[in-house]
């Protein structure tokens, strides 16, 4: 689905890019991770991205850029901003600075400024500390120039990083508001600005809730709950590595209130500090899988729609996944929404289909019985989209297999007594190239009116899950065999029943 085509794409090609996504994108060569300056402007979302223009591991960090009118289709651009023998351009934001309160553009071409962590080499008289620094563009994203006055916010620390900034409409007139971290303090510093270059400092969060890794890529922004703009809250995103709830990297969130100043939080844990199981359970997980990482949302996206994207990896074993020239993929883009649920706010989160309704060549099963054991589908898919709806009913698990063959497969399993949804990716192909690699995930899911829903988007080497309409996902990736594409539904003990089942492949 990528349409860029270059000169070296035939180069491209090796034994391990059968693992290149169909529908998640990838840098056409080399390594990428976190989305940064993910915005929207004139019918364009751009989506810039940590990037080593040089190599298929980290290093040499700039900043690649894709764009899309769709969020699926993805264009490779040219780099955005490159890192120089100065400084490394790590991650960031961008905003649309209408008003050109910046005076970078004029006021009937305002320009686009990306706020990013200027990350000082040797090289530099700054060596050793990350600041936050400006560039702007004029011509739509395209080209960009660094700002004379960098950086534009320096706390002379070695870990403050990953500013996002988003404008706030407050009674007493609007400003710019940056949330960004200090990394090993656990911590979120929220600071205010007029024009993008003067920063004056409001108030910090944290430690709160998962401080088992470094704080990084905050995001901070408001929803209404069920669509009610008289009751909204506001998402205060915090990634942190390592200390996920699955191992390694993860996406945490608060909810709360956020006055133009100060983020208070309602899901703050604060009795006891230790960071057992049962502790990290109780917070919000944007994803409890171990792929989905360093999430940040869009701006300016049209009715207030907001949308999210995570790197789909781990730092645990990120440099050595075993693909080609290529290294890393994002997320599918996910909508996510509040919505009340057993008298708590809860977070939801849809992903962009990349299966229209309309798609043909689909396999459906209605409604049965599923007795103990195994029933292999009829379909066979390494890309596809999976609907399936189960009553459990006194089985003791139901669930399904995907990328099964050659002695592999992936296991989505719910387990009745304990309530909860597991990937397991032990057999799901190459698992040896690092140890944190296989690995089982599990998310408590409670069943609704004795049913569990699930949407499973299948890539090439990535499974999401969606359970009960995306009030739980569990994201991994997965190296399968070529040929490991069979599908199954199982149940263990009787008494289980199938409402539907639904496969789109590509
Ligand atoms: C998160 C991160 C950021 C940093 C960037 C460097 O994955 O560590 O904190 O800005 O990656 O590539």
């Amino acid at each position: 689905m990528k349409t860029i085509t270059t000169a070296n794409s035939a180069l491209a090609v090796s034994a391990t890019d059968r693992f290149r996504p169909a529908f998640h994108y990838t840098a056409e060569r080399n390594w990428l991770n976190d989305p940064n300056g993910l915005v929207y402007l004139n019918g364009t979302y751009h989506l810039f991205y940590q990037h080593n223009p040089f190599g298929p591991d980290w290093g040499n960090m700039s900043w690649g850029h894709a764009t899309s009118r769709d969020l699926l289709h993805w264009e490779e651009q040219p780099v955005a901003i490159p890192c120089d023998g100065q400084e490394a351009i790590f991650s960031g934001s961008a905003v649309f600075d209408e008003h050109n309160t910046t005076g970078f553009g004029t006021p009937a071409n305002p320009p686009l400024v990306a706020i990013y962590t200027s990350a000082y080499s040797d090289g530099s008289p700054l060596a050793g500390r990350q600041a936050q620094s400006l560039a702007y563009s004029l011509d739509e994203g395209s080209t960009w120039t660094k700002y004379q006055g960098n950086p534009v916010l320096d706390r002379a620390s070695a870990d403050f990083r990953d500013p996002k900034v988003f404008w706030y409409d407050g009674d007493a007139g609007g400003y710019w508001v940056m949330v960004a971290v200090e990394a090993v303090q656990r911590q979120v510093v929220l600071y205010k600005s007029a024009d993008l270059k003067s920063w004056e400092h409001l108030s910090t969060f944290g430690p709160a809730n998962a401080t088992g890794g470094v704080w990084e890529c905050p995001d901070l922004f408001e929803l209404p709950v069920d669509g009610n703009p008289q009751d909204t809250q506001w998402v205060l995103i915090v990634n942190i590595n390592p200390g996920g709830i699955a191992g390694g990297s993860a996406g945490q969130y608060f909810l709360g209130q956020f006055d133009g100043a100060t983020f208070r939080s309602g899901t703050t844990v604060t009795e006891g500090l230790q960071q057992d199981d049962g502790r990290m359970r109780e917070y919000g997980w944007l994803d409890w899988g171990r792929d989905y990482y360093a999430a940040v949302s869009f701006s300016n996206v049209p009715d207030g729609r907001r949308i999210m994207i995570g790197w789909m990896n781990n730092w645990d074993y990120a440099r050595e996944t075993p693909t080609g020239a290529w290294r890393s993929a994002m997320s599918l883009p996910r909508e996510v929404s509040l919505t009340r649920a057993d008298g708590k706010v809860r977070l939801r989160q849809e992903a962009v289909d990349p299966f229209p309704e309309s798609q043909p060549g689909g396999f459906r099963l209605g409604p049965r019985a599923l007795a103990a054991g195994v029933l292999e589908l009829p379909a066979h898919a390494a890309v596809a989209r999976i609907d399936a709806e189960f009553e459990p009913g006194t089985a003791e698990s139901v669930g399904l297999m995907v990328r099964a063959g050659a002695g592999e497969r992936t296991i989505i399993r719910y387990d009745l007594a304990r309530g909860q949804l597991g990937l397991d990716r032990r057999e799901s192909g190459h698992v040896g190239f690092h140890e944190a690699f296989p690995s089982v995930e599990t998310v408590a899911v409670p069943l609704q009116d004795g049913r569990l829903r699930l949407r499973i988007y299948l890539d090439r080497c990535s499974v999401e899950v969606f359970a009960q309409d995306g009030l739980a996902t569990v994201t991994d990736l997965v190296f399968p065999a070529g040929a490991a594409t069979a599908m199954a539904v199982f149940a263990e003990g009787e008494g289980a029943h199938l409402v539907s089942l639904d496969v789109v492949g590509l």
